[in-house]
């Protein structure tokens, strides 16, 4: 798409949301996040391989929840609201792996790829302010000294951006505070020596239990919509796994099932009835059996990068010459 074209497109609320319209008409990308990232964008590039996190571990444990608590937050739907929980946008789709994203492109929400407008309408029903103006989306692991938010003024400004940007509801204090300390930890004195690593069905499946740990700690302390939160974080990984193994039906099925599983467990949570943690510990147990199944046929999922080009390409139009 040439400049005039784009530019063109991106103006305003209206035309915004006629995007999103005609978006929801075109065939199904096979993995969602394609529907934001850059149409120039190659696929593999950009989805075969994940950047990794510059996370620097905290010692005090309840440092460490409080992290885990926020890790997770940061990558569930569920804590956006309105437009961006539809289409299943999370911090991370913008912030990957706590970094910036330089190909992401929201129909109507963006200009240039890698930025993102945080105050339109599209998002928010309160903060819109009617003007197109997309920013750079900053590396959160980037030098403390180019980010523009003072480490003391992140639960106010996070809130933001849930509560008013985004048109989520109120997150509980324990969410709040851990999605400000997950961001004050990232670090890039604690980069790995790779900046990105191949996506793999393993590592996605201990984000789920990792996850479900920082659920299973909630649910101990009596705090249900955390916990909930938490279970609601794993099922997006389990998503992230599902979308990847279409062609594999029986996969898909016991995947499905695994789902169910954890919605179970968010019923007992929000029903307030006992025994969330034993469905928890029942769910990380049998996680194993499933991780193996899945692993041993991930060659002929989309986690193969050859797989998934020939998924991704077969939807684009054929190139004008
Ligand atoms: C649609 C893309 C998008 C999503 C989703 C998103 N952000 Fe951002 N974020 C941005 C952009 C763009 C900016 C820069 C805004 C500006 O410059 O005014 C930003 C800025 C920030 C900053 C300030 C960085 C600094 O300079 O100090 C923080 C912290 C942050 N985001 C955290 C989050 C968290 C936490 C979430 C989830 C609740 C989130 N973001 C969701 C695009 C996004």
């Amino acid at each position: 798409m040439d400049r005039r074209r784009r530019r063109a497109r991106a103006v305003g609320l209206a035309l915004a949301l006629t995007a999103s319209a005609t978006l929801a008409a075109d065939s199904a990308p096979p993995l969602r996040a394609l529907r934001w990232v850059s149409p120039d964008a190659d696929p593999v590039a950009v989805f075969a391989t994940e950047p990794t996190e510059c996370l620097r571990q905290p010692t005090d444990p309840a440092a460490a929840k409080a992290l885990e608590i926020g890790r997770a937050a940061f990558r569930t739907p569920l804590l956006l609201g309105g437009q961006a929980a539809r289409a299943g946008l999370t911090c991370e789709s913008c912030h990957r792996s706590g970094r910036g994203n330089p190909d992401f492109q929201f129909p109507g929400a963006s200009g240039e790829p890698g930025t993102a407008d945080v105050t339109l309408s599209l998002f928010s029903s309160r903060r819109g302010n009617g003007i197109h103006d997309p920013r750079p989306i900053p590396d959160l692991s980037g030098p403390r000294k180019q980010l523009k938010v003072a480490r003391a003024d992140l639960p106010a400004f996070i809130r933001g951006l849930i509560v008013e940007e985004f048109d989520g509801r109120e997150p509980t204090p324990e969410v709040l505070a851990g999605l400000a300390a997950y961001v004050s930890a990232l670090d890039p004195a604690a980069c790995p020596a790779e900046s990105r690593a191949p996506a793999r069905v393993a590592a996605l499946m201990d984000d789920a239990r990792r996850v479900l740990a920082a659920a299973r700690n909630a649910a101990v302390d009596g705090d249900r919509p955390t916990a909930g939160l938490m279970v609601a974080a794993a099922r997006a990984r389990l998503g992230l796994i599902d979308e990847r193994y279409a062609a594999l039906t029986s996969l898909r099925t016991r995947l499905r099932q695994a789902d169910a599983g954890l919605a179970g467990v968010q019923a007992t949570l929000r029903d307030g009835r006992p025994g969330a943690v034993r469905q928890l510990d029942d769910w990380l147990r049998e996680s194993r059996s499933l991780e193996a199944a899945l692993r041993s046929r991930e060659p002929a999922s989309l986690f193969n990068p050859a797989r998934l080009s020939q998924a991704a390409n077969r939807r684009l139009p054929p190139k004008a010459s």
